[in-house]
């Protein structure tokens, strides 16, 4: 369990699957899968968050309203899959829903999951990647003060990616 001064961090539950799956159908905020995903691909998502977090001691978690319990999205760390141009790492994502955008929850939660990482699981250095045109994503990484590689970008299904890196 990870608590912020707004936010509680902690490993998924069965509540969590309903909201999870909402976000995830909402166009606007997968507009960089340019795709939605369905229950049972978010059912999946979570099996392999989780089964990262039992087995390493981190992974991608939900964030909630600490005020309420209201899921406000995700965020967390995970090893990048083996056939990824960043492959071997450890990257941090986040994704909130579009009532969430705003407030300031993306990069409070990262900087929680960006030190637990470092503090409690013995990571030294974690990637954070993104399109090129997802500007929002890039700001949580700037507001983060993590360092841009200008050496690592690549190039997916024709957009370029940006790479930063956090050191502990
Ligand atoms: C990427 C994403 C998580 C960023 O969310 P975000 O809310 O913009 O990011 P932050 O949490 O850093 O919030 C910063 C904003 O909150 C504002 N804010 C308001 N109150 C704040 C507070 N108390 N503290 C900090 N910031 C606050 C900031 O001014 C800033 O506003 P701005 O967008 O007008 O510049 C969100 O847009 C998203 O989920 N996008 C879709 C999924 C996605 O692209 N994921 C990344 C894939 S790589």
């Amino acid at each position: 369990m990870i608590e912020t001064d707004r936010l509680l961090i902690r490993p998924f539950r069965d509540e969590d699957r309903v909201p999870f799956a909402a976000m995830h159908a909402d166009p606007e905020v997968m507009w960089d899968y340019e795709r939605l995903f369905d229950r049972a691909e978010c059912d999946a998502r979570i099996a392999r968050y989780d089964d990262f977090y039992r087995r390493l001691g981190f992974g991608r978690f939900p964030v909630l309203d600490k005020r309420d319990g209201v899921f406000l999205g995700y965020c967390g760390i995970m090893p990048t899959p083996d056939d990824h141009p960043m492959a071997p790492a450890v990257e941090i994502g986040w994704r909130f829903t579009r009532k969430s955008w705003g407030h300031g929850y993306a990069t409070e939660s990262a900087r929680a999951c960006l030190d637990h990482g470092f503090n409690q699981c013995g990571l030294t250095e974690v990637l954070s990647y993104t399109r090129n045109d997802n500007t929002r994503s890039e700001n949580v990484m700037k507001r983060l003060g993590l360092t841009f590689l200008h050496d690592r970008s690549w190039t997916h299904a024709g957009h370029p990616y940006v790479v930063y890196i956090a050191r502990r």
